[in-house]
C-alpha cells in the first residue's frame, strides 16, 4: 500500500524534532555464544555482520529501555512532554496491558494518549506512520515514537539460528507538527503485509490460537522461531520493493539518497537491498556489528547513533526501510533536520 500524497510543500506534516536511544550495559560477544552453542565468531560475523549484541540484565523490562530512549529523545527535542506516546515492540512488559501507558507515566505524561504498535521488526516504521497520522488529523501536536525490545526474553537459548542474531535496545524520535518540505518532515510512506506467510516468523504458544486449541504447548513453543533462509529472501525482496515504491512516490532517485538507514536484520540483507535500489554500500548506515538485530528498536537506535557520530548531517536525504514478522514491511523518507544531541 502506498499512502496517497496529500501533503505538498506548505501543508501540515509530521517533523522529526528529537532523537535518542538506550542500550543495556551488558554486551555479549560472539565468543560467549560460541562457548555454549555449536557456532563460531567467524560464522556469525561472515553470515550476519554481527560481533556483539547488548542483553538486558535480570530485573529489566522493555519499558525500562523505552523510558531511557524516550527521555533522551524528549531532551533532544527541547520539549518536556508530548500529546501521545507510541511504543513499537514485540516484547511488551506483559501480554496485557500495552507498555506505552506505563512509559508515558514514567516520563511524567500521565494523561497522554498511549498505545503499542505490533509489527515485529517493521513496528517502528508502522508507528511513525501512525504518529504522522495523528498529527495530520490534528489529534496531536507532538508524538513520542519509541521502538523498544528485550528480544533476548523470546529466544530459545539452545537455538543457534536465532540466538546469534537478536539483541536488546531501544530508540526513539519526537515528532512535531510542521510543514511538508521543511527539514525533518516525514513521508510519503509505503506499508504492506503478507499474512499468508505468518508462520515464517512466529512464537507458536501463548496466544488464543494455541490456548483455544485444547492442546498444551510443546516444550520450546514459547520461544521465537524463524525460517531463516526463506525470511532472508522475503526481507530482500520486500525491503527493496518498498524502498523503490517510496522513492518513486517522493520523486527521488537512488542518487538523491545520502543514507539508507534500514532495519539491521543481517548485513548481507542490507547489502542486497542496497544493490537492488542502486545505492553504493558506503551510503548504507550499519551498526549491526555492535548491537545485532534489535527488531523494532533497530531503526531509531541506528538513527540516534548515526546522528551522534555525525554521519547523518542536516540537509541530507535519508531513506528508512524495514521488514519483519507478519510478514510486514514499510519505508519512508525525510531530509535530516538540525537536532540537539540527546
Ligand atoms: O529481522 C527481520 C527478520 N529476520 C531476518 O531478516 C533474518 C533473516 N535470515 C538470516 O539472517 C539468515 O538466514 C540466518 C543468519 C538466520 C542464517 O544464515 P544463512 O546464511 O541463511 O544460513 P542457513 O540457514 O542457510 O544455514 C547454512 C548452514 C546450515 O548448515 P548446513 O545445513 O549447510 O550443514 C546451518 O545449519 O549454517 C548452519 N547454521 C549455523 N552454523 C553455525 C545456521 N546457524 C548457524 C550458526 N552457527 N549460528
Amino acid at each position: 500500500m502506498v499512502a496517497r500524497r496529500t501533503d505538498t510543500d506548505g501543508r501540515r506534516a509530521a517533523v522529526v524534532a528529537g532523537v535518542g536511544s538506550c542500550l543495556p550495559a551488558r554486551t555479549v560477544p560472539n565468543e560467549e555464544l560460541a562457548a555454549r552453542l555449536d557456532t563460531s565468531d567467524a560464522w556469525i560475523r561472515s553470515r550476519t555482520g554481527i560481533a556483539r549484541r547488548h542483553v538486558a540484565a535480570p530485573g529489566t523490562a522493555t519499558s525500562d529501555l523505552a523510558v531511557g530512549a524516550g527521555a533522551r529523545a524528549l531532551k533532544s527535542s527541547g520539549e518536556p512532554a508530548v500529546d501521545a506516546v507510541l511504543v513499537a515492540t514485540t516484547t511488551p512488559d506483559r501480554p496485557c496491558p500495552a507498555t506505552a501507558p506505563l512509559v508515558a507515566a514514567r516520563l511524567g505524561m500521565t494523561g497522554a494518549a498511549a498505545h503499542d504498535v505490533s509489527a515485529v521488526c517493521t513496528g517502528f516504521v508502522y508507528a511513525l506512520a501512525s504518529a504522522a497520522g495523528l498529527i495530520l488529523a490534528d489529534v496531536a501536536e507532538r508524538v513520542l515514537v519509541i521502538g523498544a525490545e528485550t528480544f533476548s526474553t523470546l529466544l530459545d537459548p539452545g537455538d543457534r539460528s536465532t540466538s546469534v542474531i537478536f539483541g536488546d535496545g531501544a530508540g526513539a524520535v519526537v515528532l512535531r507538527s510542521g510543514t511538508a518540505g521543511e527539514p525533518g518532515a516525514l513521508g510519503p510512506f509505503d506499508l504492506g503485509s503478507d499474512g499468508e506467510s505468518e508462520a515464517l516468523i512466529t512464537v507458536p504458544a501463548g496466544g488464543s490460537r494455541q490456548r483455544l486449541s485444547g492442546v498444551p504447548p510443546r516444550p520450546g513453543e514459547e520461544f521465537f522461531t524463524m525460517s531463516g533462509k526463506e525470511v532472508f529472501r522475503h526481507a530482500v525482496r520486500r525491503m527493496t520493493g518498498s524502498a523503490k515504491a517510496v522513492l518513486a512516490r517522493a520523486g527521488w532517485t537512488a542518487e538523491d539518497v545520502d543514507h539508507m538507514v534500514g532495519h539491521q536484520a543481517n548485513s548481507r540483507i542490507t547489502q542486497h537491498v542496497a544493490e537492488g535500489i542502486g545505492l553504493p554500500p558506503q551510503r548504507c548506515f550499519s551498526n549491526i556489528a555492535e548491537v545485532g538485530n534489535t527488531a523494532a528498536a533497530s531503526i531509531p537506535l541506528a538513527l540516534d547513533q548515526a546522528h551522534a557520530k555525525g554521519v547523518l548531517r542536516p540537509g541530507q536525504r535519508v531513506l528508512l526501510t524495514a521488514f519483519g514478522g507478519g510478514l510486514t514491511w514499510g519505508s519512508t523518507v525525510l531530509t535530516w533536520p538540525r537536532l540537539d544531541p540527546s
